[in-house]
């Protein structure tokens, strides 16, 4: 171990980077991109105006939002060999495995794969801003046996997003309730997804190379996964009136209950909040008001007992449900907006980059002469 450093289990409160990108106050439960609160970012501006933002900086102008707008559109079509690749996979291949191979072919046919300068950088995060969106609806499609729906030129990415998954244009609410939703999901500092992404890319590999890693890091339930669990948890109460005896062998047991807590908030999660009031909405309009209620319901409970909030992945389980999307592709959707955050912090790696190689602590047996087999 080099002198004087000590082992922080997880990296736990380590500074690995400086970042322009997200203003993260555990403390206080606060969150900004770019010096704007999310809040308003979530209930103001699209998406569309939160990835310019955290690629170049500022909010966009009327014609900047318009030429950018116009490129996601052209980006939108996969490539038909990821379409046929799709019809290939095993029908019940998580759609996360199937996702860091789409990534990874789509890398094969990229223009600019090989290219680490900004100006390629950002074309290839428009197209995979697009294209990822485009190849989830796609594989749900295929894998259910039918064709996949063609992205809609006169919808907004949100809107086409849903519109390409179901093959119904969505409702206004709907529309805007999925886009603020990927707001919420853009970016969030360094989580275990966009850490592991600065890693690979602080080796001078690539953006597809970097994206695809963060695919198999977000996948994991104690990170990007917990949405599906949270579904699954909810599932398993079945009624508001089990909620009470849940939350009681819950806390007996110790279990671990997806959708709660996280590393960094101990205040409260603002996405949350605002999550929160979104899916009462949704949940109300689609007749599927009792999620909802149980959500609430155990949220209450389990922070009366334990202490512990609710994080982002909890009220957006609801929401999405209520909302047409399959819960296995809960963690899909979150990648859909994470990407506009992996791919800015991947260019910010870019423009300050230096190999990412901590040290292990080495705690093995003591130095010893080999043994020949015969002797063994
Ligand atoms: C995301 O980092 C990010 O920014 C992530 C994210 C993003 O936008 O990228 O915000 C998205 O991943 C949100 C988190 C989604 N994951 C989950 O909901 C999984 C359930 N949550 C936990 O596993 C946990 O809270 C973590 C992983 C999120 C954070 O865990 P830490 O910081 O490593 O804390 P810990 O696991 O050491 O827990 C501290 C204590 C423990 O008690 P003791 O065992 O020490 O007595 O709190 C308890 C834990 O048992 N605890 C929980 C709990 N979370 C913490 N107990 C029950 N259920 C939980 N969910």
């Amino acid at each position: 171990m080099t002198e004087g450093s000590s082992l922080i289990r997880g990296l736990e409160g380590v500074v690995a980077a400086e970042t322009a990108l997200c203003d993260l106050d555990g403390a206080h439960g606060r969150l900004a991109y770019g010096g704007y609160d999310i809040d308003e970012l979530a209930r103001q501006a699209t998406f569309e105006e939160v990835a310019y933002l955290l690629w170049h900086g500022e909010l966009p102008k009327a014609g900047q939002l318009d030429q950018f707008t116009i490129a996601l559109i052209a980006a939108r079509p996969i490539p038909d060999a990821l379409a046929k690749t799709f019809a290939l996979v095993p029908k019940k291949t998580d759609p996360m495995r199937v996702l860091q191979a789409a990534v990874a072919i789509l890398g094969m046919d990229d223009p600019d794969a090989t290219d680490n300068w900004r100006a390629a950088n950002v074309r290839k995060a428009t197209r995979l801003t697009s294209q990822m969106a485009t190849a989830i609806c796609a594989h749900h499609r295929i894998r259910q046996g039918q064709e996949p729906v063609p992205p809609a030129r006169d919808l907004g990415h949100a809107a086409n997003f849903l519109y390409m998954l179901t093959g119904q244009r969505p409702s206004s609410p709907a529309a805007k309730a999925f886009d603020a939703s990927l707001t919420l999901y853009a970016e969030h500092e360094l989580n275990a997804s966009t850490f592991t992404t600065r890693v690979v890319t602080s080796t001078q590999s690539d953006m597809h190379s970097a994206v695809a890693a963060g695919v198999g890091a977000l996948k994991g339930p104690l990170h990007g996964g917990a949405g599906e669990a949270v579904m699954h948890t909810l599932f398993e109460i079945g009624e508001v009136a089990n909620v009470d005896r849940f939350s009681e062998q819950a806390v007996a047991t110790k279990r671990r209950l997806m959708g709660f807590g996280h590393r960094v908030y101990k205040a409260g999660d603002p996405r949350a909040a605002i999550l929160r009031g979104m899916a009462e909405e949704a949940c109300r309009q689609s007749g599927q008001f009792k999620w909802y209620e149980m959500a609430v319901k155990l949220h209450e409970r389990i922070n009366a007992a334990k202490g512990l909030i609710p994080n982002v992945d909890f009220y957006s389980a609801p929401l999405f449900y209520s909302l047409g999307i399959p819960v296995d592709l809960f963690t899909p959707v979150i990648a859909a907006g994470r990407i506009a955050g992996w791919t800015a912090n991947i260019i910010e790696q870019y423009e300050d980059n230096r190999l990412i190689r901590p040290r292990g602590d080495y705690v093995g047996p003591k130095r010893r002469a080999y043994v020949p087999l015969r002797s063994r």
